[in-house]
């Protein structure tokens, strides 16, 4: 009997009955001691930032506590006169509704609603530029487009972060611009690689095991499953912002490189990087509504053409506010810092070949967090438009530019 409930129980869905989501606003450092000490015995999923370890003064945090200890954790806030607000009453409601309105379940494509791994894949394969570059830990393809003619590349990626499902949505919906509408014009001057899936184990885990997944699937490093592989880049590997601890959500793996995603992604734009053409290096991540520029791994460096990335980060914002008003935050130092990145692998790998004002961004797309990593489906439209803009200032300073 109990056998058969451990398995039955590996097999089935995670749930998250009355699990809430707890917000707070300019963090104390008393307030970050305080939730560094519940982090020990709770073990908090932190949605925003990515671990206990990048809470910082002045901060803001969103955290995922488990059911069992909510009433404690508010009993205990309220006691010691801790200001946080409840952004999500019950996670498993919000994860139910998403199902219901949000994911195309089996049906065509479609640019409006979540799509999974095996249907990005199918949707990508309809692109003559659709091509393989490795293989996933659990097997799964590595995929990409290549779409365009032009001598000056811009790579985009999506859905590093398995939980961020805006993410891959906008490498699909871009794709399709650049195929069939206001990309297209651009693709005499650049080409396009788009990667709209490049952690698909941990992708298909948060369709069919546990939604709030956020590495890939690799095993074998001591007890817990998956690496953090935006922190398994060459880039100060294993330094601040990143956990040693295998067990964490921001586990960087025993060696930069480690993992066969972060590996395959690195062989096959490295001879782009060598031959000059890559210019921009775009990773699209959720949720917050920043452009954030290198260094992330080490804030006092400063990246030679940093006030080149301010400057096209400002325009970028400037012209996502213009579509549907939302306030999207370009700079360097606006989160915290974190190491094994792949916009600053990216960023010095270009620099190291010869590229003297290489553009790398990490964007986080939407929301501000009310609902995170469950973004609606009505809002991939309102997103993608407005990342558009971002990606026609940035195509345009390229082609202009570089
Ligand atoms: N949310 C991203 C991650 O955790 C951000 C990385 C970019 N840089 C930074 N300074 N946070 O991987
Ligand atoms: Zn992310």
């Amino acid at each position: 009997m109990k056998i058969a409930c451990l398995i039955a129980s590996a097999l089935a869905k995670r749930r998250f009955d009355d699990d809430k989501v707890v917000s707070f606003d300019n963090l104390t450092v008393s307030q970050i001691h305080t939730l560094k000490t519940f982090d020990r015995v709770m073990n908090f999923d932190f949605w925003s930032p990515e671990s206990v370890d990048e809470l910082v003064p002045g901060g803001t945090a969103d955290i995922h506590v488990s059911q069992f200890y909510a009433n404690e954790l508010e009993d205990a806030f309220r006691a010691a006169d801790f200001e946080y607000k409840l952004t999500i009453q019950n996670l498993q409601e919000q994860i139910d509704i998403e199902t219901m309105f949000s994911r195309n379940h089996g049906k065509a494509h479609d640019l409006l609603q979540y799509n999974d791994y095996d249907t990005i894949k199918s949707y990508s394969q309809s692109f003559a530029g659709y091509f393989t570059y490795g293989s996933s830990f659990e097997g799964r393809d590595l995929f990409g487009v290549k779409i365009g003619t032009g001598s000056k590349v811009i790579s985009v990626d999506c859905g590093i972060h398995a939980r961020e499902w805006i993410s891959p949505a906008y490498c699909q919906w871009f794709m399709n611009e650049a195929k069939n509408g206001q990309f297209n014009q651009y693709l005499s001057d650049v080409t396009f690689i788009v990667m709209p899936s490049i952690n698909p184990d941990g992708y298909a885990y948060t369709w069919n095991s546990d939604r709030m997944w956020r590495k890939n699937r690799a095993t074998g490093y001591g007890g817990c499953v998956g690496v953090d592989l935006n922190r398994n880049y060459d880039a100060n590997h294993a330094g601040e912002g990143a956990s040693p601890n295998p067990c964490s959500n921001t586990y960087h793996g025993p060696s930069a490189f480690s993992e066969p995603e972060a590996k395959a992604q690195q062989i096959a734009m490295q001879p782009y990087i060598d031959d000059g053409n890559l210019k921009a290096f775009l990773t699209v991540h959720s949720y917050g509504q920043y452009l954030i520029f290198p260094y992330s791994y080490d804030y006092a460096s400063q990246a030679p053409n940093k006030a080149e990335l301010q400057e096209v980060g400002d325009e970028m914002a400037a012209a996502i506010r213009e579509v549907h008003q939302q306030s999207y935050l370009p700079g360097q130092d606006i989160l915290y810092v974190c190491s094994g990145v792949s916009s600053d692998w990216a960023y010095d790998a270009m620099l190291s070949a010869g590229n003297s004002g290489p553009l790398a961004y990490t964007f986080e797309l939407r929301d501000e967090g009310r609902f995170g990593f469950l973004l609606p489906a009505e809002q991939i439209q309102l997103t993608c438009e407005e990342i558009d803009a971002a990606m026609h200032k940035i195509i345009n300073y390229v082609i202009e530019n570089k």
